[in-house]
Parts: structure tokens; C-alpha cells; sequence
């Protein structure tokens, strides 16, 4: 589903409205809600939000677990870390706590041991939630209810950048990844953890994104240069949350648009 909203405030708010109606349905119906978070700038007007005391009481934020979608491999306190964004604007307003936050543990020295602890820690979190596929010998794939994602210009998600290693990993759901452009390693989920999410939102905003995501609904499929692509929920609903200046160039999408 594709909405378009008129500026990113309006987007972030249909986002959280969003967010509490998956959370409060999954805290009822499995006593918990498991959520990605996006890194990056935009999703930052939606965890002000979230953490501006508005809906502090719309759900028990003791039953939300916090993950994170990716992560550069910076120390929690860097600027540029994911981690820190969300826990300046949403942890730390909302006063979660640190048990209810997994984090990759960048302070960890290699990349490759971060993405291994963290895989190791989804996959303990995941198996042992009750009727977890993973209970009952199901997919051993992180299963969780809401995944964010931001899109760059270059059409990357995550930290899965276009021709980079990550993109094609069929097994693994938590990877390093080298990014030659930034000449660092970046930490990803991968595609299949992804897509086994129960609901995926796309936040995307501004006018610098309009011809890549043009390109990404609109062109044929080409993944590995447009990773946006293979966001393809097997069992989930998935939404594009897209404001007008992003949606400026879209044709044919726009059939399936409900403008807001
Ligand atoms: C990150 C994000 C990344 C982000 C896009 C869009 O770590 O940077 O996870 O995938 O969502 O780069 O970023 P903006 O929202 O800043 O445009």
C-alpha cells in the first residue's frame, strides 16, 4: 500500500498512529511487540513523536522490544550511530529499559563478531517467544511485527547497498557488510530476516529521493542495483509511507496511491 502525505510531519504522524495499531495488536495477541528500527534522518520526526508523551499511554511500552534494522559500525554514543538517534528521541523519553533494547554491540572490535552476536541474539530472543515458528521447529528467521526502513538515493535499505555482498545472503540474518562507496563495513539485517517481518513501513521523504523511488516502483527488477526492490514481505503487508515530494515523478503507481 502506498499513501502520500504532504509533508513529513504528516507522514511521521500516520507512522505512529501506525505503529501503536500493529503494537497493540501484537501485544494482544502474543504479549509482546517486536519492532526494527530505521536508522538515518528521517525516521527522526516519528520517534520524536512516539517519545513526545502523546502516546505514552496509548500502549505498555514494557512490551515493546527494540531492534534495529542496521547500524554503522560507530560506538553507541557517535553521532552517526542508529542507536543513538533512537535512544536520544524515543528510549530516553519514553524511559524503556535496556532490557527491552538490542542493539548491535559496535563496541565489539571486529564486524564480522558484531553481526555473528547479533544474529546469536535475535535468534535466542525469537526462539524462545512463545508460539514462535522457532518453537515448534519452524523457520529459525527473526519474526518480527514491524520493520522500518528508509530508502537512499542510491536505492539502498538498511545497510544494503547496491552490488554489495549482503545483498544476494540467502542464510545468515544478520551480516557485516563492506560499503566501498563509504569505505566502511556496515551492519545489516539481511533480505530473508527482513522479509519474514509480519508488517514492513517504508519512510521516505524529500525531493533528492523522487527519480530513485520512480525507479524502484516503477522500473523493472534490478536488486542488485536498486536493493530497495527485494522488500517482499513472504506473509507480510508491506507500505510505502511516501510524502509528495519523493512521489513528484511516480506514473502508474499512482493508481494505487490514497493520497492522505
Ligand atoms: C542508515 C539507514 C539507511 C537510511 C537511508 C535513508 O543507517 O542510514 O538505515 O538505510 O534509512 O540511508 O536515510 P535518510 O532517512 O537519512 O534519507
Amino acid at each position: 500500500m502506498l499513501k502520500v502525505f504532504s509533508n513529513l510531519e504528516e507522514l511521521s504522524r500516520f507512522a505512529a498512529e501506525k505503529f501503536i495499531e500493529i503494537a497493540g495488536e501484537a501485544i494482544e495477541k502474543h504479549g509482546g511487540f517486536t519492532v526494527a528500527l530505521a536508522g538515518g534522518s528521517t525516521p527522526k520526526s516519528l520517534y520524536q513523536l512516539l517519545g513526545s508523551g502523546e502516546f505514552k499511554n496509548k500502549i505498555d511500552w514494557s512490551k515493546v522490544f527494540f531492534f534495529f534494522g542496521d547500524e554503522r559500525n560507530v560506538a553507541p554514543g557517535d553521532a552517526e550511530s542508529n542507536f543513538r538517534m533512537a535512544n536520544e528521541n524515543l528510549f530516553q523519553p519514553l524511559r524503556i529499559s535496556v532490557e527491552n533494547i538490542f542493539r548491535w554491540q559496535t563496541e565489539i572490535e571486529n564486524a564480522e563478531e558484531i553481526a555473528e552476536t547479533y544474529a546469536e541474539a535475535l535468534t535466542e530472543f525469537f526462539g524462545r517467544r512463545e508460539n514462535s515458528p522457532a518453537h515448534e521447529g519452524g523457520s529459525d528467521l527473526p519474526h518480527f511485527d514491524l520493520i522500518l526502513l528508509g530508502m537512499g538515493d542510491d536505492g539502498h535499505t538498511a545497510s544494503l547497498f547496491p552490488f554489495t555482498k549482503a545483498l544476494t545472503e540467502k542464510s545468515r540474518i544478520a551480516v557485516e557488510n563492506w560499503v566501498e562507496k563509504l569505505n566502511s563495513n556496515r551492519l545489516t539485517l539481511t533480505f530473508p530476516a527482513i522479509n519474514n517481518a509480519s508488517n514492513i513501513i517504508f519512510l521516505i521523504s524529500g525531493a533528492s529521493k523522487a527519480v530513485i523511488l520512480r525507479e524502484v516502483l516503477e522500473d523493472e527488477f534490478r536488486g542488485e542495483q536498486l536493493p530497495s526492490q527485494n522488500v517482499k514481505p513472504t506473509n507480510g503487508n508491506l507500505f510505502w509511507l511516501i510524502d509528495t515530494d519523493s512521489a513528484r515523478l511516480l506514473n502508474n503507481s499512482l493508481d494505487e496511491i490514497q493520497a492522505d
